[in-house]
């Protein structure tokens, strides 16, 4: 379906991008518009939408979208996501930089990190602080000029089989490939895994993290369901993934990041495979993580929050209370879009970053703007977007709870709350 204000963008993946084997579709969320589009007051050329759609691979058990993006009009000089945003990601980032220090190698093998989609080089500046060799890569200019900025050896580009092969020209096997938050991203995932293969030296690891299948059903998180997130990974669909390109799953372990990830350190035929690996695909399988029952029942609840959530601010609207939203997230496109939430329902949402200040969100048209100077001026409710930051947020904003402001959760529920830091 096209109209004079949307146009479709997607192309169509009608069997799993990694095993071709067919994609049983499990969550359809409609049409949206690209999540990080935000869109200047005033215009009015067509938006770009498509249809946000999940499956699941009924051979290799990857959940996966059907429709994709062209990945150009996703991450390009325009990509507006800092990882320095959140005081709590870049302690997140050094604390793995330091481990991944820590980590046996071979004597006398020097450090060398490579990191895919290096964004604004917060996970890299330890390496360069230490003087470690390191690259990073990333397609969005915007973000690699930063990082450069701030003394990190960072390129702009896409990492596949082609990049891997350029590097090794001018330098040695990486100790360490890192990923965090970009694997997702990425459609074509086996020209990654045969760069990762060919750039990896004999002994090192292949590290990444990512939103976990696990935590998304359970809390029912289903704004971790974007355009830009084409992949939801388990400990299961990894470990065969990794089986696919000759490597091995060796370890995962489970991160409080962004709401519940999941990092697994990948290796070759001859690395120890950690208990941690069989432990988490166990629970899986009873968990029926994979199940169509599981899925159908996240499914149906995902159907409950559509309702729930505007009723919430509806009653709030009546009780005169006032609400903003508290940050607009990639997610929060999956969140408006989906339950219907635009200017009738709620007024602004405050966020820090400046590209955003000054735009409309994608699909709703709802303002976005800085937060206002002073808490005084501080909405009685906010509508937190950025829940998987709730704990940094929360304990930060105590100005705004101390004058009895209140926060509307969605995740894992529908939830309004006085002040949930006391
Ligand atoms: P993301 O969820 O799409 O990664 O983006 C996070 C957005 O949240 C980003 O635009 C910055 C904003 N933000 C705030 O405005 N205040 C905060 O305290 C945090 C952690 C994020």
């Amino acid at each position: 379906m096209q109209d004079s204000q949307h146009t479709n963008c997607a192309s169509r993946a009608p069997n799993c991008r990694i095993c071709s084997q067919s994609l049983r579709p499990v969550l359809d969320l409609g049409r949206h518009p690209r999540a990080d589009s935000y869109r200047k007051p005033g215009d009015i050329s067509p938006e770009l939408m498509f249809e946000l759609k999940v499956g699941i691979c009924e051979s290799c058990q990857l959940v996966q979208l059907i429709d994709e993006v062209a990945p150009e009009l996703m991450f390009n000089s325009d990509y507006p996501f800092r990882t320095a945003t959140s005081q709590r990601m870049q302690q997140h980032f050094r604390k793995t930089a330091l481990s991944i220090l820590e980590l046996e190698t071979p004597a006398d093998t020097a450090p060398f990190i490579v990191e895919l989609g290096c964004n604004d080089g917060t996970f890299l500046a330890p390496f360069a602080e230490l003087g470690h060799d390191h690259l990073g890569i990333d397609p969005a200019s915007n973000l690699v000029s930063e990082a450069s900025e701030r003394g990190i050896n960072a390129q702009t580009g896409w990492f596949n089989l082609e990049t891997a092969a350029a590097i090794l020209k001018s330098s040695r096997p990486a100790t360490v490939i890192y990923a965090a938050n970009t694997l997702c991203h990425i459609s074509d995932l086996s020209s990654v895994f045969k760069g990762v293969d060919l750039l990896l030296s004999k002994d090192g690891r292949f590290i990444f993290e990512d939103p976990y299948l696990g935590d998304i059903v359970n809390l029912c998180a289903f704004d971790q369901i974007y355009d830009e997130h084409i992949y939801y990974f388990s400990a299961t669909s990894v470990d065969m993934l990794a089986r696919k390109f000759g490597l091995k799953l060796i370890e995962v372990e489970h991160l409080d990041t962004h709401g519940g990830q999941l990092r697994y350190t990948i290796g070759r035929q001859h690395q120890t495979q950690s208990s941690s690996v069989l432990d988490v695909i166990e629970s899986e399988r009873t968990s029926g993580l994979h199940t169509i029952e599981r899925l159908n029942d996240f499914a149906e609840t995902v159907q409950v929050r559509r309702t729930e959530l505007p009723k919430a601010l509806r009653e709030l609207a009546a009780a005169g209370k006032t609400v903003a939203g508290y940050a607009a997230t990639a997610k929060s496109a999956t969140i408006l879009n989906y339950c219907g939430i635009d200017r009738n329902l709620l007024d602004v949402i405050y966020d820090t970053t400046p590209e955003k200040q000054g735009r409309l969100t994608p699909g709703t048209g709802i303002p976005i703007e800085a937060f206002p100077q002073s808490t005084e001026d501080f909405p009685d409710t906010f509508l937190l977007f950025a829940w998987n930051h709730a704990d940094e947020i929360i304990s930060r904003e105590t100005a705004f709870q101390e004058q009895g402001g209140s926060w509307l959760q969605f995740v894992p529920s529908v939830t309004l709350t006085l002040n949930p830091a006391s």
